[in-house]
């Protein structure tokens, strides 16, 4: 059996292989409502076979959306419909989870952020958030965990990356806050942990937690690597089981050396250094690139994003690559 094959246990929750769908914005929803594109896209990608199923960035507050096609767990009634997500992908043997997200500057409706820096020269200047404006943040977190909850899903994403709200206090050229939340680096982590202590008041202790960060800004004088393991180790001793280590998306200056497996040496060296499971991700295509990132200890998850656009079935086609011995749907097996 290989280890991508194998199963994996995070808190009470078990991974039957370590294949997950990367969260990818499907730009579908109306309103913040999901609707039947969601269910056969995320639905499909279960029946594919995915050990974990990390559901597109959802908004937690109608300000907090990327675009008007964005997912939201801002009111109560938007549970409804992905109730039934969930439970069709927990039929099909993958664990629903979901990435939560706050989008700041790259908002598409009214934009704040840390300091009133716009991402671009051509945007209009986002407003600072006071001290009100983050406390709604941190419990708009929290109220949108408590619904993620009782809409069946199993495991929560915090997303701290690409640019968005979380990353823009992080780094040092989005946060020039003369407050508790800006200049130091203690400072800049404040908002992320103080949303990470919100939602467990109301995320179950037994549920996973994980937290997806852009390990650099891939710029001068920006959040580093460096930063990102110390970060990590102290994620890792306030409950947060695995960080999901992807990167950029900070400036639009930024210098990405992209190539197959280009972020990988970050998910290894957060593994090793800050004792704390780790996620790879971007460009990972191949079944036996993803063992070898496996076998060679430099992260627990392999997260798949575009490739899964292409094949909703990929672990069903990785699995015959590596010789491993799955269980098909049932309604499929002729095509086995
Ligand atoms: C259409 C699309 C939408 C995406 N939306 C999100 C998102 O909602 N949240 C997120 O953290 N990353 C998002 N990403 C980034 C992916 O999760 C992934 O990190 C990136 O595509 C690199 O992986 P890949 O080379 O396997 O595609 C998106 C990527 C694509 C292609």
């Amino acid at each position: 059996m290989s280890l991508l094959f194998s199963p994996l246990k995070i808190k009470d929750i078990v991974f039957k292989n370590r294949i997950v769908i990367s969260p990818m914005c499907m730009y579908s929803a109306v309103d913040g409502y999901a609707n039947d594109w969601h269910l056969v896209h995320y639905g499909s990608r279960a029946v594919g076979g995915a050990g974990l199923i990390i559901q597109e960035a959802t908004a937690v507050s109608e300000e907090g959306r990327i675009s008007t096609g964005d997912l939201g767990l801002y009111r109560e009634e938007h549970s409804e419909m992905l109730q039934k997500i969930t439970a069709f992908i927990h039929q099909h043997g993958a664990v629903a989870g979901i990435q939560l997200a706050h989008a700041g500057r790259k908002g598409c409706c009214s934009t704040v952020a840390p300091s009133a820096i716009a991402f671009a020269p051509e945007d209009n200047e986002p407003l600072a958030l006071d001290e009100a404006g983050i406390q709604k943040v941190i419990s708009d977190f929290r109220t949108a965990a408590q619904r993620a909850l009782k809409a069946g899903y199993k495991l929560i994403e915090i997303h701290a990356a690409h640019g968005y709200l979380i990353h823009q206090f992080l780094s040092p050229l989005s946060n020039r806050r003369t407050d508790n939340y800006g200049g130091s680096f203690e400072n800049r982590i404040r908002l992320l942990l103080e949303i990470v202590k919100e939602v467990q008041t109301v995320w179950p202790g037994n549920l996973p937690l994980f937290v997806r960060i852009s390990a650099t800004d891939w710029a001068e004088d920006g959040w580093d690597v460096d930063e990102a393991v110390q970060l990590a180790s102290i994620l890792n001793r306030n409950g947060v089981d695995l960080i999901d280590c992807s990167s950029g998306g900070l400036v639009p200056y930024q210098k990405i050396p992209v190539g197959p497996g280009y972020q990988v040496p970050f998910a290894e060296r957060l593994r090793n250094e800050s004792q704390i499971l780790t996620s790879a991700v971007g460009l990972i295509t191949d079944a036996r690139q993803a063992e070898e990132i496996l076998q060679k200890g430099q992260a627990d998850l392999i997260l798949i994003a575009r490739e899964s656009l292409r094949d909703p079935y990929y672990p069903l086609h990785a699995a015959k690559l590596l010789g491993d011995e799955i269980v098909w749907p049932q309604q499929y097996l002729r095509g086995k």
